[in-house]
């Protein structure tokens, strides 16, 4: 397995280019199940997760074509299959997103359950009483999903909480459902906001998308979208936790600060100097991070996604910090490797508490999940020596590049064979 060796104490100057964003970038790839015709998706990142989609929809049939700068994708009036296998699922939860698409346009879906991952169960009871709400049938059979409906009627649904992708399966099911659909305590993220553009771009008629109710008109068809994916507002808040670690100034180009307000907000607070710009957002850290709090919530509350980051940084800020993490119940798995690298932290129920060490020291650790991954990259930024990274495949599933872009910022990170 790949690991990442990283040679500590080096700031980071320059600029970084930021990607797609992963979580909006699978649910539109997903919605092409939704369109009659050939849709055009650009600024799509290449990440595992992102090859992991494309595995399911061409495993239903879909053709997915590669350009220079876009990917096209097609899905013809009926399908191979409907059903996306517990062989793939199992490599991306996300892959629960077809759930909703294949019902709406096919009126069947057979989805295996993600099943739990590291950060926590995972489950989506939400996405499949929602669908019953709009005339499904939806049971769980030897480990999967199996949903069928003639046509899908529009419905008044409270979501029970915020889901992201149960939000999104059910804007997915509503664009081609018979009637009105609400949602109500809907999800608000910015990447749900990229996916009703899209939708709206290939015919969808979707109201209050980025508020906690969404109001969709169903119509009979969606065509196609000539689309391009947000920027990833994680992946330009975990170069800014970076920064603010081991000091220095880089241009996020590309990164969009209306999407990104409670992180900035924290990490100026520590210290750092954020600078919106027309190209992106250029921050800077001289001297020492004094560290931020946050109790991680919904959009636009400080997004689970920067938690262990944050921690990261906050490992070697000067004032003591609380981090608290509310969305999932065990997202603190990056603490244990943390702690091996010196750091000062103590977990109390959902809270870690952080008292800044003047330095952290090298060493083997191993990454878990995505962004526990993210966050040990960061420490070993900052810390003394050289560590290494194992089961970075972790890091791939939603960084583009990670030891590339780091290194043209001056950073000493090289991809090798670890354990
Ligand atoms: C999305 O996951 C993101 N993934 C996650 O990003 C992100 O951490 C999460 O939203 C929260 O922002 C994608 O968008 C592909 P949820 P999702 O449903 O939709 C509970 C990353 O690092 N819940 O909003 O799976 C659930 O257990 C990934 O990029 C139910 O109880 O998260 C959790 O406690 C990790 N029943 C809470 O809701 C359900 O039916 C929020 O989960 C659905 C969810």
């Amino acid at each position: 397995m790949e690991a990442f060796s990283v040679v500590g104490g080096k700031p980071l100057n320059g600029t970084v280019t930021i990607s797609g964003a992963k979580n909006a970038a699978l649910p539109i790839l997903f919605a092409c199940l939704l369109c009659r015709d050939r849709c055009r998706i650009q600024n799509v990142p290449q990440l595992r997760d992102v090859a992991s989609t494309f595995a399911v929809l061409q495993g239903l049939g879909v053709d997915c074509q590669h350009e220079a700068e876009a990917v096209i994708i097609h899905t013809p009036p009926t399908l191979a299959t409907y059903e996306a296998p517990y062989e793939l699922v199992r490599t991306m939860r996300a892959s629960i997103l077809a759930l909703g698409p294949l019902l709406a346009r096919f009126g069947q879906a057979v989805v295996s359950l993600p099943g739990g991952c590291a950060i926590g169960v995972r489950p989506v009871d939400i996405h499949a009483d929602g669908l019953r709400q709009m005339g499904a049938e939806v049971e769980i059979k030897n480990g999967s999903l199996v949903a069928n409906c003639q046509r899908l009627h529009g419905a008044d649904i409270t979501l029970p909480l915020p889901t992201v992708t149960g939000t999104e399966n059910l804007l997915m099911a509503a664009v081609l459902a018979e009637g009105q659909t609400i949602l109500r305590q809907a999800a608000c993220e910015p990447e749900i906001v990229d996916l009703a553009n899209f939708l709206i771009a290939a015919g969808a008629n979707i109201q209050g998308a980025g508020t906690a109710c969404i109001t969709i008109e169903g119509t009979s068809t969606l065509t196609a979208a000539d689309y391009t994916v947000m920027p990833d507002r994680i992946e330009a808040g975990t170069y800014l936790a970076a920064v603010a670690a081991v000091g220095g100034e880089v241009l996020l180009a590309g990164a969009n600060p209306h999407d990104m307000e409670r992180v900035l907000s924290a990490f100026a607070g520590g210290g750092v100097e954020i600078c919106p710009l027309d190209t992106g957002i250029r921050v800077k850290m001289a001297g020492r991070f004094s560290g931020a709090d946050a109790v991680t919530a919904a959009y636009p509350g400080f997004p689970t996604d920067m938690q262990a980051q944050l921690i990261a940084a906050n490992c070697i800020s000067s004032s003591p910090t609380a981090v608290s993490e509310t969305v999932f119940e065990n997202r603190f798995m990056h603490v244990q490797e943390l702690l091996r690298m010196g750091a000062d932290i103590t977990l109390a129920e959902h809270t870690a508490f952080i008292r800044g060490v003047d330095h952290l020291t090298a060493a083997p650790v191993m990454a878990t999940d995505l962004r526990a991954s993210a966050s040990l990259v960061i420490a070993a930024l900052a810390a003394k020596g050289t560590s290494t990274i194992n089961r970075i495949y972790h890091l791939d599933r939603g960084y583009e590049r990670m030891e590339e872009k780091l290194s043209a910022l001056g950073a000493e990170v090289e991809r090798i064979d670890g354990h």
